[in-house]
C-alpha cells in the first residue's frame, strides 16, 4: 500500500495548529477552543451558550443557524417530516435516488472511463434532498450540485476570518461569495415557484413552510428562503462527503472492504459496513467544528467565558482524542461492532447533541448505508491515482480536490482485493 493512500488519515495541521494556539482573541471577544468530551457536554447544553451569529451574516437565519424561540418554533413545524422515531420514513425515495446513483456507475463498469467521486456522490444526496424535501424529482445527471458547491465554497472561504482571527481577510473570496449567494438564490426562487405552480403537498417540508407563510404566525418568504438554502447546506453536503470519506478508506484498507463484500454476498446486512460508516464519521465528521456564542458568563473547566465570547467545538480533534480512542488516527471499524459502548456521550458526535441535533440524522444514516450497501454488493470502487489527498476545512471537512475512481464489477465471491 503506497503512503499517499493513507497519508489523508494523519490529523489535518492547521486544524491541529489552530487548537494549538489556545484562547483567540476577535476584537474584544475570547474564541475558546473545545477538546474534551466533558466541555462539550458543558457547552451544547448550556441555557447561556447558544448559537454564534457568524454564519447568519452568511447564510441567512435557517434552523442550522438560528437560536432561541426563533429556532424552536421552527423546529417544531420541520420535525415532523423528518421523524426521527420512523427512521424508514425515506426508504422509497433513498431506493429512488439509489438507482439512479448505481446506474450512473452501470456506465463506467469494468471501462477505461474513471469518474469523479466528490461530484459523483454530491450528485446523489442533492437529488435525494430535492425529492424528499421539495418534492422535485431531478434528472439523474443534472447539474445543480457545482452550483450548490460554488456557493458553498465561497461561504466557507469567507467564514474563515470568523474561525481564524490570523488568516487575512479575502476580498476577492467576498466577491465570489455574492455572485455565488445570488446564483444560489434564483435557484431557491424557482424551487418556491414550482412548489407554489404544483401545489407540493404538506408530505414535503416544502410544503409546510409555504404553508407556514400564508399562516399568521408571521412567518415570511425570505425565512422560507432561509430555510431551504439551510436543508441545501445540510442535506446534501454532509452525507456526500461521508459516502466520499468511506470510500477513500476502504480504498486503502482493502481488507476490511473485502470483508464487507464477503458480508454483503451471504446477506443484504453488513455489521462490519454499518461500523464502518460510524468509524469514518468519527475520523471525518463532515461537520467538523461547531460554533457557539456565550449571552452570559459562564464558566466551563478552567475556562470562563464573558458575554459575546465563543466555543469553537473541535468535532473533528474530540473525536481523535488519545484520552478516549485508543490509536486514535487509525481506520479501526471493529472499534464499533455490534453493542459498543462509547467511552463518552461526546466522544463521538458528528450529528451534534442536545437541542440542535440534527434534524435529517435518520436521513442521512439511511442514505449513507442504503447507497453504500448497494454499490458494494455490484461494484467495486478502486482509487484511479495515488496523489496525496491533503484536506479542505470549509463548512464541511472534504478532501482539497475530487478523486478520480475506477468502477469494477463484482461478482459474488470475488475476493480479488487490491493490497
Ligand atoms: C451524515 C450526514 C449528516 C451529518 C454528519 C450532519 C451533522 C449535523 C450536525 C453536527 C448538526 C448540529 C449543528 C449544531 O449543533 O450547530 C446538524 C444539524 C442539522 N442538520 Fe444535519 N447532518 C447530516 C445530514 C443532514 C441531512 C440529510 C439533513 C436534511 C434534512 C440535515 C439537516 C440538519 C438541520 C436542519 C440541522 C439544524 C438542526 C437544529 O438546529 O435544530 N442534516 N447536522
Amino acid at each position: 500500500m503506497s503512503m499517499s493512500h493513507v497519508d489523508f488519515l494523519q490529523p489535518f495541521e492547521m486544524i491541529s495548529r489552530l487548537m494549538e494556539r489556545g484562547p483567540d482573541q476577535h476584537g474584544s471577544r475570547k474564541v475558546i477552543l473545545i477538546n474534551d468530551p466533558v466541555d462539550v457536554q458543558t457547552v451544547m447544553h448550556s441555557p447561556s451558550i447558544v448559537r454564534s451569529e457568524a454564519m447568519r451574516t452568511l447564510a441567512g437565519d435557517g434552523l442550522i443557524f438560528s437560536d432561541g424561540d426563533k429556532w424552536r418554533e421552527r423546529r417544531r413545524s420541520m420535525q415532523p417530516s423528518f421523524p426521527p422515531a420512523d427512521p424508514d420514513r425515506h426508504v422509497g425515495e433513498v431506493d429512488w435516488a439509489v438507482a439512479g446513483l448505481v446506474s450512473r456507475l452501470e456506465d463506467f463498469a469494468d471501462g477505461p472511463d474513471t469518474f469523479q467521486l466528490l461530484d459523483e456522490m454530491l450528485r446523489f444526496t442533492t437529488r435525494l434532498i430535492y425529492r424528499v424535501a421539495f418534492g422535485i424529482e431531478l434528472e439523474v445527471d443534472h447539474e445543480t450540485g457545482p452550483m450548490l458547491i460554488r456557493f458553498f465554497d465561497a461561504a466557507a472561504r469567507t467564514s474563515m476570518a470568523f474561525i481564524d482571527a490570523q488568516s487575512p481577510l479575502d476580498i476577492s473570496a467576498m466577491r465570489t461569495f455574492q455572485s455565488a449567494r445570488k446564483e444560489l438564490d434564483l435557484e431557491i426562487e424557482s424551487i418556491i415557484e414550482r412548489g407554489r405552480r404544483t401545489g407540493v403537498g404538506e408530505d414535503h417540508v416544502l410544503g409546510v413552510l409555504l404553508r407556514m407563510v400564508s399562516g399568521e404566525s408571521g412567518f415570511t418568504e425570505e425565512d422560507v428562503q432561509d430555510e431551504i438554502r439551510t436543508l441545501l447546506l445540510a442535506g446534501a453536503e454532509t452525507t456526500s462527503n461521508v459516502l466520499t470519506w468511506l470510500f477513500l478508506l476502504l480504498d486503502a484498507h482493502p481488507n476490511v472492504r473485502s470483508e464487507i463484500e464477503s458480508e454483503l454476498d451471504v446477506d443484504s446486512e453488513s455489521e462490519l459496513l454499518q461500523a464502518s460508516i460510524l468509524e469514518t464519521l468519527r475520523l471525518f465528521p463532515p461537520v467538523w467544528f461547531i460554533s457557539r456564542q456565550a449571552i452570559a458568563p459562564v464558566t466551563v473547566s478552567e475556562c470562563t467565558f464573558d458575554e459575546g465570547d465563543w466555543a469553537f467545538i473541535c468535532t473533528y480533534l474530540v473525536q481523535r482524542n488519545p484520552d478516549y480512542w485508543n490509536e486514535p488516527n487509525s481506520f479501526l471499524p471493529g472499534r464499533f461492532a455490534k453493542g459498543f459502548k462509547l467511552p463518552h456521550r461526546y466522544s463521538w458526535f458528528p450529528f451534534g447533541g442536545g437541542r440542535h441535533l440534527c434534524l435529517g440524522k435518520a436521513l442521512g444514516e439511511l442514505e449513507s448505508f442504503e447507497s453504500a450497501r448497494s454499490i458494494m454488493k455490484s461494484f467495486r470502487l478502486v482509487r484511479a491515482d495515488s496523489e496525496p489527498l491533503p484536506p479542505r476545512i470549509g463548512l464541511v471537512l472534504k478532501p482539497l480536490h475530487d478523486v478520480p475512481m475506477r468502477v469494477e464489477r463484482r461478482t459474488s465471491g470475488d475476493d480479488s482485493a487490491r493490497t
